[in-house]
């Protein structure tokens, strides 16, 4: 299903016309309902005190065509929607949270009535910008009216989803315009995707993830290459193929860029692209095996994430790589045991077929350094279980060698409302992955495993400043928000956009 058309309106909510009209409030110091004034008029009429109070999470519906007088007979259905006492400009990332959330409620009240034209009255007080407002309820409204239906035919004959959101009554349109148009690029890109990870692996294939590149790069002013097997091979990329061997399917290693004539930086930004993970010889059990069609959600992210850059047009240059492959177990499969090497020499002793991610990370990460020298490097990838058992569904788990770049995603992730938390990396986790024949292991042992898994990528990346996201917790079952629908997330791809906006304006000014 496509994003909802988002209008900033030279209409005012008086003339607006559709099947439902949003209107928000929040509440003063006193917590008394704040809204504005036409519609605070009708709320002073309600029977009760308490009746709407503006609370978070609070909403009214009222159908104003059975009180016709005042002309606000036009109007269907009018949902008050309340956001509780604001957060302060200074708490800025929980204000972006609150209001993308009540975004997200809306985009279900109007999934539940199937309603396809809505209008949002979206002033709030004054000390908290129109242009705020307006932007993070379109990314809670776009990012929650999402769904999949592909492969339903029936849904999609039923419902075909939102179609129109009018904002209204906004005083300076110019600058809300612009503030929307970011949003949309976020959520058009997030969108993208969830798409891409929802798509069951017989049919999102290695060669996909490439089409899906050059597509991207055909539309937008992109760059992509697409290594292939053979390619692979000349250049000695034995963690790709060594994954690769027991499948059917050719592996490819997309890269798609994004530069501008002239620039000082060049981020290099590297997702996990495992189409299905079967665990291999180290086979997973069947149980939520499933699930490991999701294993390219890193992979998903980085690569969505280059359409909003190519249309922000950031001052640095970004170069998105992305391994794709499945782990099977067939016949020629790594085992236990193997010795394989890596792009640029650096060799290693397989203890678990199923700790796939890291093998097709390091050559993709070793490549990328060689060939486009980046200045900084995030890698996002579905790469532990363990991260679960440490930060459970809420938390991506974030790792680095380089405390500025670090500070910097962690803003990027809290910016967005993708919160991420930071394990330490160091020596003692890196002797973990010891081998006696080998420069080492792929595996670390029981304890720990979130950094060992980076650890094994830090030797790639040495001290180029890098940042390491392990959205294995985050990337699907996502912890409960209005504006996150059940299945993938979309996790870091907003994060992406968000850090990349950043360190462009940084490199401006
Ligand atoms: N793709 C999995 C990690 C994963 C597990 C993601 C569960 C989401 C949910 C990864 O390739 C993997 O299998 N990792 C192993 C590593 C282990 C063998 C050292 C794991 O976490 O069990
Ligand atoms: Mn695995
Ligand atoms: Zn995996």
């Amino acid at each position: 299903m496509s994003t909802a058309h988002f209008i900033v309106a030279n209409k005012g909510s008086k003339e607006y016309s559709g099947d439902l009209l949003v209107i928000l409030a929040c509440q003063d110091q006193k917590k008394d309902c704040v809204c504005t004034e036409r519609f605070a008029a009708v709320l002073k009429r309600l029977p009760g005190r308490n009746e709407f109070r503006g609370a978070c999470e609070e909403t009214l519906l009222l159908y104003p065509s059975l009180f016709a007088e005042n002309g606000n007979g036009r109007h269907k259905r009018w949902l008050f929607v309340g956001l509780g006492q604001l957060p302060s400009r200074a708490d800025k990332f929980d204000l972006f949270e609150k209001l993308r959330k009540a975004g997200g409620s809306i985009a279900a009240f109007c999934k539940k009535h199937q309603l396809s034209k809505i209008g949002v009255v979206a002033n709030l007080p004054a000390e908290i910008p129109e242009t705020v407002v307006c932007r993070y309820i379109v990314e809670g409204i776009g990012l929650g009216s999402y769904s999949f239906s592909s492969y339903k035919k029936k849904e999609k004959r039923e419902y075909a989803g939102l179609k129109t959101v009018a904002i209204l009554d906004v005083g300076q349109r110019y600058a809300v315009r612009k503030e929307v148009g970011l949003a949309i690029n976020a959520v058009e890109a997030t969108c993208t995707a969830r798409n891409m990870a929802n798509e069951p692996a017989n049919y999102w294939r290695p060669q996909h993830f490439a089409d899906f590149a050059r597509e991207l790069a055909g539309r937008h002013s992109l760059y992509c290459q697409i290594l292939e097997k053979e390619d692979m091979q000349n250049l000695g990329m034995g963690g790709i193929l060594g994954v690769n061997q027991g499948s059917e399917e050719e592996p490819r290693l997309v890269v798609l860029g994004y530069s501008p004539r002239k620039y000082q930086k060049t981020l290099l930004v590297v997702g996990k692209g495992l189409t299905f993970d079967s665990g291999g010889v180290s086979l997973k059990p069947a149980k939520g095996m499933m699930e490991m069609k999701y294993d390219m959600c890193g992979g998903a992210a980085a690569l969505s994430a280059m359409v909003a850059i190519a249309r922000e047009k950031p001052s640095c240059r970004v170069v998105c790589l992305v391994p794709a492959t499945d782990n099977m177990a067939g016949g020629g499969a790594l085992k236990p045991g193997d010795v394989i090497t890596h792009y640029g020499g650096i060799t290693a002793e397989i203890e678990n077929t199923d700790a796939e991610g890291r093998l097709v990370l390091a050559d993709a990460l070793a490549y990328g350094i060689e060939k486009y020298q980046p200045d900084c490097i995030v890698d996002l990838a579905t790469l532990t279980g363990a991260v679960i058992v440490a930060l459970g569904h809420h938390y991506t788990g974030l790792m680095s060698n380089n405390k500025e770049l670090a500070d910097a995603l962690l803003d990027a992730a809290n910016a967005a409302g993708e919160p991420a938390w930071q394990l330490p990396l160091g020596p003692a986790f890196a002797k973990q992955l010891a081998s006696d024949i080998a420069d080492m292991k792929n595996t670390g042992g029981r304890f720990a495993g979130t950094i060992t898994a980076a650890e094994y990528l830090h030797t790639f990346v040495g001290k180029i400043p890098w940042v390491h996201l392990d959205i294995a917790g985050t990337a699907w079952n996502y912890t409960e928000k209005t504006y996150i629908p059940k299945g993938p997330s979309g996790i870091g791809t907003r994060t992406l956009i968000e850090y990349v906006r950043t360190l462009s304006a940084a490199l401006k000014s």
